[in-house]
């Protein structure tokens, strides 16, 4: 078992499927941090010896995400994560705007859906493009949407419940045919998995640390060169003026590691989440055989799995399962009632298949032996639910804690 795995055992005797929300940090990354700490104590705005050292190591680490995304390093912005990366992506274009029109996808991110309510509110119009059944937007429709003063997309990579991949590629290449603004949200994909070089698809591309073994609370925005963006923030002209305050430098430090071994494992990371998520699926089939997977069956993360699971209520299982298997679900608790999916509900699921599905996501340091007994435990969970046959795996079920899409 590997470092990490040893060191979750004695912190959380547990098994981690819930590597979407986020990521236990790579213990690579917290020595980066930590030495960071200790070490970078200048401000890197400060031309002395101790600044000047300090934003050396900022440059380095801008250098590394660039590496791992395929752009040059001034394009690159640090943040404090996926959610400011999107508003500022967002806001950023189209504030300096009176009335501009967005086209952005109905299973976003919050990050994404809010700021174009907001958008809304102030004036501004929004077509939100639906997904097929397999929870993937049609570039034809999207393109069917495409107005005069379509200033801005934001489409996301691959979507936070189901992993599905959306076709970003050939949104990118309609975007470009009608000079539309075109950003990403790539929160889930980066460090999961390849993607195409940055420069070749989007003008604006949102990264976060902590969905790839990075810290909390840190993030970048790849911004091309020349793309019009004013910041949302005001201060001193940190950033290039884009994003304004002191860097959180040994945050910084440790994306820049993250990115480092997510550039150096990928082939590895891909294929043992592949594998992972696969035997899971496959343990789980054989003793539940009614289960179905949510979304595209081939086009998503290879680490995420969305299944409904027949008679049963999702958070019910998570409740039973949540000392032993850390797992989620898209359904939210609103005044103490579940609320399906909206994502789910997105691709035409009914309220009660939304109401039974669960995300199961793996990560580089779960093992085969993990999968095994945490599909054992989820499937005897079902059956002992199951027989229970509790009225209140109905789809106004009550829930205690409020929860929130991650
Ligand atoms: C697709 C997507 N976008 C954005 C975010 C927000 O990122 P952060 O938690 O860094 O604000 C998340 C996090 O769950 C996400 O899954």
């Amino acid at each position: 078992m590997s470092y990490t795995g040893i060191l979750r055992d004695i912190i959380f005797p547990m098994i981690y499927l819930d590597n979407n929300a986020t990521t236990p940090v790579d213990p690579e990354v917290y020595d980066a941090v930590f030495s960071s700490l200790r070490r970078d104590i200048g401000n890197p705005s400060s031309s002395h010896l101790p600044g000047r050292r300090v934003r050396e190591v900022i440059e380095t680490c801008r250098e590394g995400v660039a590496a791992l995304i395929g752009c040059r390093s001034q394009e690159l912005y640090f943040t404090s994560g996926g959610t400011e990366s999107n508003n500022l992506a967002i806001l950023g274009c189209v504030m300096p705007h009176k009335k501009a029109h967005i086209i952005t996808s109905a299973i976003e991110h919050p990050s994404v859906l809010q700021v174009c309510r907001h958008l809304e509110s102030l004036g501004h119009e929004v077509t939100y493009a639906p997904v097929d059944a397999d929870g993937m937007v049609r570039p034809a429709e999207l393109s069917k949407a495409i107005r005069k003063h379509t200033l801005l997309i934001s489409v996301m990579h691959s979507n936070n419940e189901t992993g599905v991949l959306q076709p970003v590629e050939e949104i990118g290449r309609i975007a470009k045919e009608h000079g539309i603004l075109f950003h990403v949200d790539a929160a889930q994909s980066i460090g999961k998995m390849p993607l195409p070089p940055a420069d070749g698809f989007a003008d604006m591309i949102t990264i976060v640390s902590h969905k790839f073994y990075g810290p909390k609370g840190m993030g970048a925005l790849y911004v091309r060169n020349g793309t019009k963006i004013s910041p949302v923030l005001y201060g001193a002209g940190h950033e290039k003026g884009l994003r304004p305050g002191t860097e959180n430098v040994a945050c910084i430090a440790g994306l820049g590691k993250a990115c480092q071994i997510a550039i150096r494992d990928m082939k590895l990371r891909v294929y043992h989440t592949t594998q992972l998520r696969d035997a899971l699926f496959s343990e789980l089939r054989t003793a539940l055989p009614d289960i179905a997977l949510n979304g595209h069956k081939t086009q998503r993360l290879p680490n995420t799995l969305n299944i409904r699971i027949p008679g049963i209520s999702s958070h019910e299982l998570l409740e039973k399962l949540r000392d032993r298997v850390a797992a989620s679900t898209g359904s939210a608790c609103h005044a103490g009632k579940q609320t399906p999916s909206a994502v789910l509900k997105e691709m035409g699921l009914s309220d009660a298949e939304a109401l039974s599905s669960v995300r199961l996501s793996v990560g580089k340091d779960n093992t085969l032996e993990e999968i095994k007994k945490a599909a054992a435990i989820i499937s005897d969970t079902v059956q002992e639910l199951r027989k229970a046959a509790s009225p209140s795996a109905a789809p106004d079920q009550a829930c205690a804690l409020p929860s929130q899409q991650t």
